[in-house]
């Protein structure tokens, strides 16, 4: 997939602009504050329908203005034009419409354009929350498998009224797991298992895909392992709907004084392990740089091979990550292959890593409002 155009209305600071894009290499540039990451966060939007800065779209709209509007055009690699045009106002919320025809579900539309972000507000993999860490795995389930992303809200919408429940019956003092409660939970369990079923095999997958990524960008020896720690733990699936059901009944009077739901896969642990340590608290600040990075490569080769079509790379301030030798790699590594959007303050600092060699190369400077 490549974005060869992109227009900003009335988005952050751009009143009005309109950029072209090449096919592989676009460097960002511009001083500090200039809307470097912003051009990002709208491509973003593009394909997830979101930011990834915040979850308040009307921050995004620039000030005192209505609405937002975003235009890309898109090419896939079957030379398919695809023109996706994402609205936001502060009275009629989100609108997408896709070669003239508005998508009626989210779902529908995740996945369509598919994109890998690092970003230092969106990588927190390595040493980030486990809701953080576990959002992570979602975001990349929900492009490749649309029924993932389905099966995952109607799950969230389940544990929420479950929730809510709990809270109703701790005010009434009702404090016994009845067949209400019983009648909602098998249900609320397939869905926990169909989650639990795609983390699994994507954890197989992936950890391939990963490791050999981690040894080709790195001089760091260790071994590396990207492990899912299922909150409930069933050595095969059959048993899983079974262990699930049985853990809500037993914790019911806790849940129902917390007014939380504490089994199921929202509860699964993520741990990045290095060696023989959790990375977390025992990795070097290099060492999470380089896992973070191999995690988003890992995470673009396990899309494209998913979805059989060439991922977006969206590197925010790629080279405060990264020593040159580093940057070599990514170089290599990029090739040309895939369209990569890059922001960076000083260009010419970045083309020094050997950017220059590369056929397509194209720098934006959006500090001095004009395109090279
Ligand atoms: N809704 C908005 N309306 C107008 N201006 C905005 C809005 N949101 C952010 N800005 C401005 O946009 C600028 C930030 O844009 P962005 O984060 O894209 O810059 P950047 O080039 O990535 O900067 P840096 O190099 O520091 O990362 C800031 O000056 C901010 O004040
Ligand atoms: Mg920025």
């Amino acid at each position: 997939m490549i974005l060869k155009e992109l227009k900003l209305l009335k988005f952050r600071r751009y009143s009005d602009r309109y950029f072209q894009f090449n096919q592989n290499i676009n460097f960002i540039s511009g001083i500090n504050g200039s809307g470097k990451t912003s051009v990002l966060e709208a491509i973003h939007y593009l394909s997830l329908t979101k930011s990834f800065r915040t979850n308040i779209n009307s921050e995004a709209i620039n000030d005192g203005q209505k609405y937002f509007q975003i235009f890309g055009n898109f090419l896939n690699k079957q030379s398919l034009g695809l023109l996706i045009n994402l609205n936001y106002s502060r009275t009629d919320g989100k609108r997408v419409i896709v070669n003239g025809i508005p998508e009626t579900r989210v779902s529908d539309h995740i996945g369509k354009i598919p994109i890998v972000i690092l970003s230092p507000d969106s990588v927190h993999v390595t040493d980030g929350t486990q809701s953080e860490r576990r959002s992570f795995i979602d975001k990349i389930l929900s492009q490749a498998f649309q029924e993932y992303f389905v099966n995952l809200l109607e799950f969230r919408r389940r544990l929420s009224a479950r929730n809510q429940t709990l809270i109703d019956y701790f005010k009434k003092g009702k404090n016994h797991y009845d067949a209400f409660f019983e009648s909602q939970d098998e249900l609320l369990v397939q869905y926990a298992l169909k989650i639990h079923t795609y983390r699994m095999g994507f954890q197989r997958e992936f950890n391939l895909i990963f490791q050999d990524y981690f040894r080709q960008f790195s001089h760091i020896s260790k071994t590396v392992e990207f492990r899912i720690i299922p909150n409930i733990e069933a050595d095969d699936e059959e048993k899983y709907e079974g262990f699930c059901l049985r853990r809500l009944k037993e914790n019911f009077r806790r849940d129902l004084i917390s007014g939380r739901t504490s089994t199921g896969p929202q509860y699964d642990e993520i741990k990045i392990i290095l060696g023989e340590h959790d990375i977390k608290p025992f990795g070097s600040q290099g060492e999470h740089k380089i896992t973070q990075i191999a995690l988003i490569f890992a995470e673009g080769k396990y899309l494209e091979k998913i979805k059989d079509e060439p991922v977006i790379y969206l590197l925010d301030d790629l080279f405060a990550y990264l020593d040159a030798r580093h940057c070599q790699k990514i170089v290599d590594f990029i090739g040309k292959h895939n369209q990569v959007f890059i922001t960076a303050t000083d260009v010419k600092e970045t083309l020094q890593y050997g950017f220059e060699k590369l056929k397509d190369a194209m720098v934006i400077d959006i500090g001095e409002g004009k395109i090279k």
